[in-house]
């Protein structure tokens, strides 16, 4: 059965239902196929990337080619949830020209379903040409990531006096100018809750508070899968570096002392026990390139005029 997909009029509908809506980071097809399973509204394939996957302290030296190619697998996993693909610091801050060409990629090559950029006013055309043009845009506002060195670290944002009402100002200038949802990062709740009330869209938020029309994290923080990160606005759902260790752990046990492979995880020249083919592909028996290994009934016959050559 097709489900029908998760549009930005769909999440404009929940949040005048007063239902809210669940976002989570997304990088690869496997994680989409699962994410969508649990009915997630929106797959955000964020430029966090570069520090849960490459491994960079912040986000700012991925590229537009790297979130292209992680929004392609994600688009490719995800049937029913909306997929959001991020602008990276510097696809969009150098013009409004470059930009619209950058966010084009987005949805044409990555096959995202809109963009996110990070800021307030200060987009304001940006947001409109983009929308115009027929990309719907996600803004974020507070603790943008990419401000990391205007902001001196990682720090909430919004606390200051004048500072909340200059973030309710950005948020509604982005209203006005196109944009079908907000993240709201790293601001006191009470901020969260004036914006929310605001604005007509949706705004979601990571450490923002409950007030927000929905949340966001990013699914490595979720799955505990770095237990040395465990920041206030994150709630660990699972452990899975605990488990992945263990996992790894067993294997390589088990590799040393030759437990595995055992006899049913192996071929042998008896037919009957699934033993591979001499003209399997060598890929194929050798188990290169993720495929799994073909034994005698896992190839087509071959073609006559084949038979005897190899
Ligand atoms: O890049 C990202 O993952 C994000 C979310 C945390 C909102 O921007």
């Amino acid at each position: 059965m097709k489900t029908s997909r998760v549009t930005i009029h769909t999440l404009r509908e929940m949040k005048q239902r007063g239902e809210k809506i669940a976002m989570l980071t997304c990088y690869d097809a496997t994680f989409a196929r699962l994410l969508d399973e649990s009915h997630l509204d929106i797959l955000l394939v964020g430029d966090s990337l570069g520090m849960v996957i490459q491994g960079h302290d912040t986000t700012l030296p991925v590229t537009l080619d790297e979130i292209i190619y992680h929004t392609r697998a994600v688009a490719r996993g995800a049937t029913r949830a909306h997929v959001v693909g991020d602008m990276p610091f510097m696809s969009y801050q150098a013009g409004i020209e470059t930009a619209m060409a950058n966010a084009g990629r987005l949805i044409k090559e990555g096959g995202a379903h809109s963009v996110k950029l990070e800021g307030g006013a200060q987009h304001a055309e940006l947001v409109t040409r983009m929308t115009r043009s027929g990309i719907p845009v996600m803004g974020h506002l507070g603790l943008t990531p990419q401000s990391f060195h205007q902001f001196g670290g990682f720090k909430v944002q919004g606390r200051e006096p004048g500072a909340a009402e200059r973030l309710i100002e950005d948020a509604v200038t982005l209203e006005r100018a196109g944009a079908y949802a907000i993240v709201l990062e790293g601001i006191p709740s009470e901020v969260a809750e004036r914006i929310t009330a605001a604005v007509a869209i949706p705004t979601i938020g990571i450490g923002a508070g409950p007030s927000c029309d929905g949340q966001v994290l990013v699914i490595y923080d979720l799955l505990g899968l770095n237990d040395t990160f465990k920041p206030r606005f994150v709630r660990t759902y699972e452990k899975l570096a605990t488990r992945i260790r263990t996992a790894a752990d067993a294997y390589v046990a088990d590799v040393r002392d030759g437990a595995f492979p055992a006899e049913a995880e192996s071929f042998t020249l008896d037919p009957g026990k699934r033993a591979p083919r001499a003209d399997a592909p060598l890929a194929a028996v050798l188990h290169v390139g993720g495929c799994a290994p073909a034994a005698v009934d896992d190839l087509p016959p071959l073609p006559e005029a084949e038979r005897g050559k190899r």
